[in-house]
């Protein structure tokens, strides 16, 4: 429910499943959403997986598009924890299913709390094959990486994987890395976001601020959510190499 999302992303809240205003953090953006559902639309997946789920905010967008595509399944896999030890309550990875229930997308839902380093593994051993797949979990290189290495054994030809946080040095070794292979080429980015230049602060403050915000607008922007199409098997042999 593209409404929904939007809604959280402009007000940086939710309502908990008490009625309370909860701040939620570390979601994409309106645009990157936007992206993840045209995606969906044009390659109209059966199952998708994603690693790092937090409040359900990149989940909306693409089981929206899911549904709306008559896709099946969409697999969601956080560290969690799903509940607070303490007192049971919903945790961030609880809240973001609480948020995808609301809006009618249980059925679409496996849940996985677990790392995705283990997961994903289980997932190739049942046999389980994705169409898309969106990463966005923890994003040094080498989980990063690894999150690839499963994505890339369970993802059908023609599907495609996303990767969130693109601009971080890490991810786009990544990347760059997955470009050099023959079965993948890049499917395309999300729209590169302006820096806004909105304060507050008076004075001296204020002026520091602007200086940065015209530096920031003159630095060479990238798109932060970058897709890539499997178009082939992946048949490298055992000794293969690219540099990147
Ligand atoms: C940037 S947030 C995801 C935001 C979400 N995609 C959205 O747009 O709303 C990263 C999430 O990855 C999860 N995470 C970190 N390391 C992980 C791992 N090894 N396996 C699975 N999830 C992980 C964190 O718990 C966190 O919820």
């Amino acid at each position: 429910m593209r409404s929904y999302a939007e809604k959280l992303i402009r007000s940086g809240t939710m309502e908990g499943p008490d009625g309370a205003v909860i701040p939620i953090n570390s979601q994409i953006s309106l645009s990157e959403g936007i992206f993840l559902e045209k995606i969906i639309r044009d390659i109209r997946p059966g199952v998708s997986v994603e690693v790092g789920v937090a409040f359900g905010v990149s989940s909306l967008f693409i089981c929206g598009a899911l549904k709306e595509t008559g896709g099946t399944r969409h697999i969601a896999i956080d560290l969690g924890p799903i509940r607070k030890k303490e007192n049971n309550e919903l945790d961030r990875f609880g809240l973001g299913i609480h948020n995808l229930e609301r809006c009618g997308y249980g059925s679409l839902l496996e849940v996985w709390e677990s790392p995705s380093e283990l997961a994903l593994p289980d997932l190739l051993r049942r046999g389980q094959r994705v169409q898309f797949a969106f990463i966005d979990g923890w994003h040094s290189f080498d989980h990063t990486l690894v999150d690839f290495f499963y994505v890339n054994k369970m993802l059908d030809v023609g599907g495609v994987v996303a990767f969130h946080d693109a601009v971080h040095p890490n991810v786009r070794k990544v990347i760059r890395h997955v470009m050099t292979y023959p079965s993948y080429r890049l499917y395309g980015a999300s729209e590169v976001e302006k820096p806004v230049f909105g304060t507050a602060r008076k004075g001296l403050e204020k002026a520091v601020a602007y200086l940065l915000f015209v530096i920031r607008r003159l630095q060479p922007r990238r798109p932060n959510c970058v897709a890539l199409m499997k178009i082939g098997e992946d048949e490298r042999p055992w000794q293969w190499f690219a540099d990147f």
